[in-house]
């Protein structure tokens, strides 16, 4: 442990895992406290959360993470979130964007509401963490948002459609920019990060839905 993080205290959003195994947010939120960060567990599950404070504190110790339970697209929810962690540490230097849903589907397949309900978990929920978090950071005279996004935001895997996962990170990395020059000069930096293929829980779901849909979408042709 290097102690990078000594004395920051990190938000992660989406610190658990949506079934058994490593996600990345509770990857990162180990990482956080190894380097010596107190972590908000952030997550629509609260037991997920709680696991991931299990392990940070087995591995690291007590009184260093807190685990709790919010709808990241929900501004209420939010909030709390905020205040939670200010009143137990006063102050937020790491915000870590994490949360994300996979879904299947071209313009055609995908319903509208399908729409709506993948961009207000993978943006809105972006946006409203970074409209509560920034007044904390601006006072500070400094702060970091990490937004994850994926690769998916500027490649499209030929004979397979993820349209509105796509779409939505693509709009994660304009919100990410748009934040990032207008807090640059406030000490405020806000980066996104674009993985590949990882095997987490997330993939593992999408790879049952797309097993089971053939009918939907175009198996990949090999020449
Ligand atoms: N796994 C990959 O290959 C891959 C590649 C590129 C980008 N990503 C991105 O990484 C991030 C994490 O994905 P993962 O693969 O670790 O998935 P995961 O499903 O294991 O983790 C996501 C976590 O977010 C939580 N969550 C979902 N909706 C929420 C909400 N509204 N409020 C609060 N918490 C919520 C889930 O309960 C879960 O614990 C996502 O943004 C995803 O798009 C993943």
């Amino acid at each position: 442990m290097s102690g990078k993080l000594k004395d920051r205290v990190a938000i992660v959003v989406g610190a658990g895992s949506s079934g058994p195994g490593w996600g990345n947010g509770k990857c990162t939120a180990i990482t956080f406290a190894r380097e010596g960060a107190k972590v908000f567990c952030v997550d629509l599950k609260r037991a997920a959360a709680e696991e991931t404070v299990e392990l940070i504190e087995k591995e690291v110790g007590k009184d260093v993470a807190v685990a709790f339970e919010a709808n990241a697209s929900h501004n209420v929810s939010v909030k709390a979130m905020v205040d939670v962690c200010m009143a137990k540490w006063g102050r937020i230097d790491i915000l870590d964007n994490n949360v994300g849903i996979g879904s299947q589907g071209g313009p055609v397949e995908l319903s509208e509401d399908e729409w709506h309900r993948v961009f207000d978990v993978n943006v809105k929920s972006f946006f409203l963490t970074a409209k509560h978090v920034l007044p904390i950071m601006e006072k500070q005279g400094k702060g970091a948002i990490v937004n994850v996004s994926s690769i998916a935001s500027i490649r499209s895997p030929k004979g397979i459609s993820y349209l509105a996962y796509n779409a939505s990170k693509g709009a994660v990395n304009s919100l990410t920019m748009a934040i990032a020059s207008q807090y640059a000069e406030k000490g405020i930096r806000c980066n996104a990060i674009l993985p590949g293929l990882m095997h987490t829980p997330m993939i593992d779901f999408l790879a049952e839905q797309y097993a089971k849909s053939e009918k939907i979408i175009t198996r990949p042709t090999r020449r």
